[in-house]
C-alpha cells in the first residue's frame, strides 16, 4: 500500500452534538468495526440505523436497528427500500466475512462470501446512490459513501468465474469481494457525481471476520485473534481515528479516494482501470439478474452489459417527469426541447408560417428551447435563421408563444450570434460576419452555392463589442414583447460567445482579450445587461465546454475559464444553465466542478446520448433537466413514446435544413390526431 501525497485532509476533533441532526446507516453495525464506528457516530450526536444480525445497543437512544441477513440479495432488496436514503448524510459498509475452505452456496445460488461481502453492496448501492441525500435541509456536504475492505491491496479481481462456479479457492474468491469493493468505489465516484465515494483499509484488527474461514470459536482462531488483537488496534480505537476523517470537509474534493487504518489517503490498486471495472460490475449485474430478483436492462453477454438495473431505470424515468422550476416558471417535466436551427424562416428572418405548428408540436416537454435566432443583421451566420430584432420578427414569434402556452409548455428563444461562423452570401445584406479577431475559422458553411470557406470577419471594435451588447439586449426585450417566456444566449458551439472565449479566436489587446478574466467578460457583460432588460430568471445561457471545432481551440486554459465564468455567472442569478457535452470528450471532473459552482437549474445536453440513458443524470442529481435535439424533432410526442416504451421515428437528416413541411411538421405521432 502507497501513500497518496495528492490527498491531504487535516484531522479535527468531533465535538459532542457535532452531528446532530444527521442520519446515518451502518450496514453491517451490529459487530467488529461496524459496531464501534456506529457507537462512535452516534455520540457525536447521528441518528444511527445498524443493518445486522444481532442488536446489541439497544441502550443508545440515537441507534436504530434493521435486522436482515445480507447474504441474500432479497434481504437486501427489501433493506435498501427501508432506508431514508434521501435523508442520509452517510452510509457505511462495514468489511464482510472471509471465504470458507470449501465453496458454500446462499439459497439465491451465489457464493457466500461473494453475496456476504460484496454483492449485496452493489445492489444496495444501486437501489439508493440516485437518490443518496437529495432531500436534506441546507446540506453542507455532499452525502458520503464510505465501503470498508481491503482497497490498495493491488486486487484486480477476475470476472471471468465470478461466483466460483468452474472452480473454487477460499483465496480467489475472498480477493474478488476484495477488488469488488474497492471498485465500487471508483465506479461509484464516476457513475454518482451528486455522492462522494470512499474506501477504507482496516488492515487486520480483531473482530470475528475469519470465522468462516478458521471456523467460529475453533483453537485456530482464538489463536489468531488474540496474536491479531496484540499486535493491532482494538475496533474502538479504530473507529475513534476515523470519525474525524468520516466527517472531514477536507475529504469533500476526493472522492474515489482511500484511507488506511491510520486514517492516511492510499493509492488505489493498479490495473482497476475504467474497461476492467465496466467489465467486473457488468459480470457483478449480470449475477444479481440470476437471483430472478433483476433483470439486467440489456441481458445478454455479462461482459457487453453497462446498464443499471432495470429497477434502477423505473426510477430514473420517474424522476425525469416530475415537474421542476427554471427561473420563474414551474415546468411539467424536466425534459427540454434543445435549440436547432431549422432554416426555415422567411428570408427578412420572420419565423417561417409552420414555425408555431411545428414548436406546438412538441410541447409535450417542459421547456422548449427555440432555434437560433439572430439579435441583429450582423448576427446572422447561416441562411433563412430566423431573427428577434424588428416588428414583424415579434409579430412572427407572437404565434409561436401562443401556440406553445396553449400547449402547456414554456419557451426559451435561443440568442444566437454567429460571429465568424457566417457567409455574406447567406444574409440579406451580404455585410463581411464579424469576431473578437480577424481570424477566419477554418472551415466550410453551406450557402446558396453549396459549401464555401468561412472568410475572414471584421474584428470588433471596443466601441462595436459595446453594442453587440446592446443588441442582445434589446433582442432580449423583444423576445418578451413577442411573448416568449425567457431567453437563453448562445454560447456554444464556436460562435461569438464561444469564440470569445477561446484564445484561437480571441487575440485581441482590450479588456475582451487576453486573461481568462478579459475573455470570459463579453459574455458575462451580455448575461448581465439581458438580466438587468427582462430579469435574470427569464435569462438563461447555454455553454459547450471542450467543445474545439472550427478553429476554437480552448486551450489548457479552458476548464480554468469556465470555472470562472460559471462563478461569475452564477452571482446574476440567472433562470438556467445549459451545457452541452460530449461525451467522448467527457471532462467529467469539470462537470462536476460546474454542476457544484452553480446553484440554479442546469439542463445537460449529451449529444448521441442513447434512449436507455434517458432520465440518469436527472436520477443522479447532476442535472435538473435533460435536453434532447433530434429524437424530440424526429418525434412530435417523444414524450407519450417515452411513457407508452413505443418505438422513436428516425430523424431524417436530409430535411434538417431548409425546405417544406417535409421532416418539420409531417413527423407521424403515434396517435394521428396529434
Ligand atoms: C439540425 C440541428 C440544428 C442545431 N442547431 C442548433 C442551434 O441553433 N443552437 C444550438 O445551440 N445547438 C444547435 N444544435 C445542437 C443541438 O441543440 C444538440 O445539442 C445536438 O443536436 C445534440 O443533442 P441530440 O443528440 O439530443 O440531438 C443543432 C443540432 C441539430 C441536429
Amino acid at each position: 500500500m502507497k501513500l497518496n501525497e495528492h490527498v491531504t485532509w487535516r484531522p479535527k476533533p468531533v465535538a459532542a452534538g457535532a452531528l446532530n441532526g444527521k442520519q446515518v446507516v451502518v450496514i453491517g453495525g451490529t459487530g467488529g468495526l461496524g459496531r464501534a464506528l456506529s457507537r462512535e457516530l452516534a455520540a457525536a450526536g447521528a441518528t444511527v440505523t445498524v443493518v445486522g444480525q444481532t442488536f446489541r445497543d439497544s441502550d443508545i437512544a440515537n441507534i436504530h436497528f434493521i435486522p436482515a441477513d445480507l447474504s441474500l440479495m432479497k434481504e437486501a432488496q427489501r433493506v435498501a427500500a427501508l432506508l431514508p436514503a434521501e435523508n442520509l448524510e452517510m452510509l457505511v459498509f462495514t468489511t464482510g466475512i472471509f471465504a470458507a475452505p470449501q465453496r458454500q452456496e446462499t439459497a439465491e445460488g451465489i457464493e457466500r462470501d461473494l453475496a456476504v461481502s460484496y454483492l449485496n453492496r452493489l445492489l444496495i448501492l444501486q437501489q439508493l446512490a440516485p437518490r443518496l441525500g437529495i432531500l436534506r435541509k441546507q446540506p453542507s456536504l455532499k452525502p458520503r459513501v464510505f465501503l470498508m475492505g481491503y482497497p490498495g491491496s493491488g486486487q484486480r479481481g477476475s470476472y471471468a468465474d465470478l461466483n466460483s462456479e468452474q472452480s473454487y479457492s477460499a483465496m480467489a474468491a475472498h480477493m474478488n469481494t476484495v477488488a469488488g469493493n474497492e471498485m465500487l468505489v471508483l465506479d461509484g465516484a464516476s457513475r454518482y457525481p451528486h455522492v462522494t465515494f470512499f474506501g477504507l483499509n482496516p488492515g487486520l484488527i480483531k473482530t470475528g471476520i475469519r470465522n468462516n474461514f478458521l471456523g467460529q470459536g475453533s483453537l485456530k482462531s482464538r489463536i489468531t485473534e488474540t496474536l491479531i488483537g496484540l499486535l493491532t488496534p482494538s475496533p474502538e480505537q479504530y473507529a475513534q481515528k476515523m470519525l474525524p476523517l468520516l466527517v472531514s470537509p477536507d475529504l469533500e474534493r476526493y472522492s474515489g479516494s482511500f484511507f488506511n487504518r491510520k486514517a492516511q489517503a492510499i493509492l488505489p490498486s493498479p490495473g482497476l482501470d475504467a474497461q476492467h471495472i465496466r467489465q467486473f460490475i457488468a459480470a457483478s449485474e449480470h449475477l444479481l439478474a440470476r437471483t430472478g430478483l433483476y433483470e439486467t436492462a440489456q441481458s445478454a453477454s455479462p461482459l457487453s452489459s453497462n446498464t443499471h438495473l432495470s429497477m434502477t431505470k423505473d426510477f430514473h424515468m420517474k424522476q425525469i417527469f416530475t415537474s421542476t422550476t427554471v427561473g420563474r416558471y414551474t415546468l411539467k417535466n424536466r425534459f427540454a426541447m434543445a435549440p436547432m436551427t431549422r432554416s426555415r424562416a422567411e428570408f427578412d428572418g420572420t419565423p417561417g408560417k409552420l414555425a408555431a405548428e411545428y414548436y406546438a408540436q412538441r410541447a409535450g416537454v417542459g421547456l422548449i428551447i427555440a432555434e437560433g435566432t439572430q439579435p441583429s443583421d450582423d448576427g446572422q451566420g447561416y441562411l433563412m435563421t430566423p431573427g428577434i430584432y424588428t416588428d414583424a420578427h415579434v409579430a412572427g414569434w407572437k404565434h409561436v408563444s401562443d401556440a406553445v402556452h396553449a400547449k402547456g409548455s414554456r419557451l426559451f428563444i435561443q440568442l444566437m450570434h454567429a460571429g465568424r461562423m457566417s457567409h455574406p452570401d447567406n444574409t440579406p445584406h451580404h455585410r463581411q460576419g464579424v469576431a473578437p479577431s480577424a481570424i477566419a475559422p477554418g472551415a466550410q458553411m453551406f450557402t446558396p452555392t453549396g459549401m464555401q470557406d468561412a472568410p475572414v470577419p471584421h474584428a470588433l471594435s471596443t466601441e462595436e463589442v459595446h453594442q453587440t451588447i446592446q443588441d442582445f439586449r434589446v433582442a432580449a426585450r423583444r423576445a418578451i414583447e413577442a411573448g416568449a417566456d425567457g431567453v437563453e444566449i448562445h454560447g456554444a458551439n464556436a460562435y461569438l460567445i464561444h469564440q470569445f472565449l477561446a484564445p484561437s479566436a480571441n487575440t485581441r489587446t482590450d479588456e475582451y482579450g487576453g486573461s481568462i478574466e478579459n475573455r470570459a467578460r463579453f459574455a458575462i457583460e451580455v448575461a448581465a445587461a439581458i438580466a438587468e432588460e427582462i430579469g435574470a430568471d427569464r435569462t438563461a445561457i447555454r455553454l459547450s465546454p471542450g467543445m474545439n471545432m472550427w478553429g476554437i481551440e480552448e486551450g489548457e486554459q479552458g476548464p480554468a475559464l469556465y470555472r470562472h465564468l460559471v462563478a461569475e455567472l452564477n452571482k446574476l442569478g440567472l433562470a438556467y444553465l445549459h451545457l452541452m457535452h460530449l461525451m467522448h470528450l467527457g471532462n467529467e471532473g469539470l462537470l462536476q466542478d460546474i454542476r457544484t459552482l452553480w446553484k440554479q437549474s442546469l439542463i445537460l445536453n449529451r449529444p448521441g446520448k442513447p434512449r436507455e440513458q434517458i432520465g440518469d443524470d436527472v436520477a443522479t442529481g447532476l442535472a435538473d433537466l435533460e435536453s434532447y435535439g433530434q429524437m424530440i424533432l424526429a418525434n412530435p410526442d417523444f414524450i407519450e413514446r417515452l411513457q407508452a416504451n413505443a418505438p422513436f421515428n428516425e430523424a431524417d437528416r436530409s430535411t434538417y435544413f431548409g425546405g417544406t413541411e417535409q421532416g418539420f411538421t409531417d413527423y407521424p405521432a403515434l396517435n394521428a390526431t396529434l
